[in-house]
């Protein structure tokens, strides 16, 4: 394939990520971790998979960097995964150390590349891995709104009975329990969900989007989501891969707009081959603004501990 993807983390979301990636056929993918044999198993079972797959995706698992070289996109999901009872916050020590190592790593041998960040707490990774490559605001991004929005959309589809491809959502804000999915902005068929839905149900349907991560993690146990948020990040790459500018909501570094300042928070941006190609100002309501400023507050608070941590 003319396109590369590195994907950091050969875990449950990096593995599924590969799979993702090669079975659309979208580039060749390179599976890093610093498990001996994990990598480089799971990219030949994958690579087996292919003659029925029917793709010609070339993967190869490594424990080294050198293979990454000139990747068109890394994928970061290295890092611990949540268990029971813990919040993606906990994760913030452990994982800022991890993702500042690897960001170096593929920044040095993939110079221009377009860094998608997965791994949480994901706001705050966001910034670590900005400031560890040094690269322009637009090829940092992070991904945790199109997963959240697909959640909704799954919810909606759920409560109306309707198909999933019907339905729009839009949700903003950090990726955590303060994140703020907006009602008025999801649709299905174009319809408003307020004209199809009591206040009620719409709460309900809300409150679950904001835990739907951990109503997973209840019910695994031993770790988080992967299979939708593997989905999510391989739409915002083959929108950057494509060309294709899909607006999609993604954590970005956010200089007055909404707002916000000096701080990575999801937002609606355009994605092509240049990445983050635009930032997209939607008129929000004083209520909707003002949690959108609740949940940026709790991303500054997160980078604030991260700059004691360092
Ligand atoms: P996992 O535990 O299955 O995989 C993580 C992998 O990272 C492991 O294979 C581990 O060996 C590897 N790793 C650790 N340190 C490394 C290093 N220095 N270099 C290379 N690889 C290293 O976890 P899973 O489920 O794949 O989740 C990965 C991360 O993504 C977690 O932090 C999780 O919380 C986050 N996540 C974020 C989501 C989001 O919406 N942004 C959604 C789902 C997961
Ligand atoms: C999720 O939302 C754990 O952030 C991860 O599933």
């Amino acid at each position: 394939m003319d396109k590369k993807v590195t994907v950091v983390g050969a875990g449950n979301v990096g593995a599924t990520v590969a799979q993702r990636l090669a079975e659309k056929e979208l580039c060749d993918v390179v599976l890093i971790d610093v498990i001996e044999g994990v990598p480089q198993g799971k990219a030949l079972d994958l690579a087996e998979a292919a003659p029925i797959e029917k793709h010609d995706a070339h993967l190869t698992g490594t424990n080294g960097y050198e293979a990454s070289q000139g990747s068109d996109i890394v994928i970061i999901t290295a890092g611990i995964a949540r268990k029971p009872g813990m919040s993606r916050d906990d994760l913030v020590s452990t994982n800022a150390g991890i993702v500042k190592d690897v960001t170096q790593k593929v920044a040095e041998r993939s110079p221009d590349t377009i860094i998608i960040v997965v791994s949480n707490p994901l706001d705050a990774m966001c910034h670590v891995a900005y400031e560890a490559c040094g690269f322009p605001k637009n090829r940092v991004i992070g991904m945790a709104g199109v997963l959240d929005s697909a959640r909704f959309r799954t919810f909606i589809a759920m409560e109306l009975d309707v198909s999933v491809e019907n339905t729009t959502a839009f949700v903003l804000g950090g990726h955590g329990d303060t994140m703020v999915p907006l009602p008025r902005y999801s649709t299905v068929a174009g319809i408003p969900i307020t004209e199809l839905m009591s206040k009620e149900r719409i709460d309900a349907l809300v409150a679950r989007t904001a835990t739907g991560g951990a109503e997973i993690v209840g019910l695994l146990k031993t770790g988080s989501a992967y299979y939708a948020p593997a989905s999510a990040a391989v739409e915002m790459a083959e929108s950057i891969l494509k060309d294709k500018k899909k607006i999609l909501p993604c954590a970005v570094y956010l200089e007055g707009e909404y707002g916000i300042n000096g701080l990575f928070v999801g937002v609606p941006v355009k994605l092509g081959k240049n990445g983050v190609e635009q930032i997209i100002e939607i008129t929000l309501t004083g209520e909707e603004q003002a949690a959108l400023q609740k949940s940026a507050d709790a991303v500054r608070e997160l980078k604030e501990l991260l700059k004691k941590l360092s």
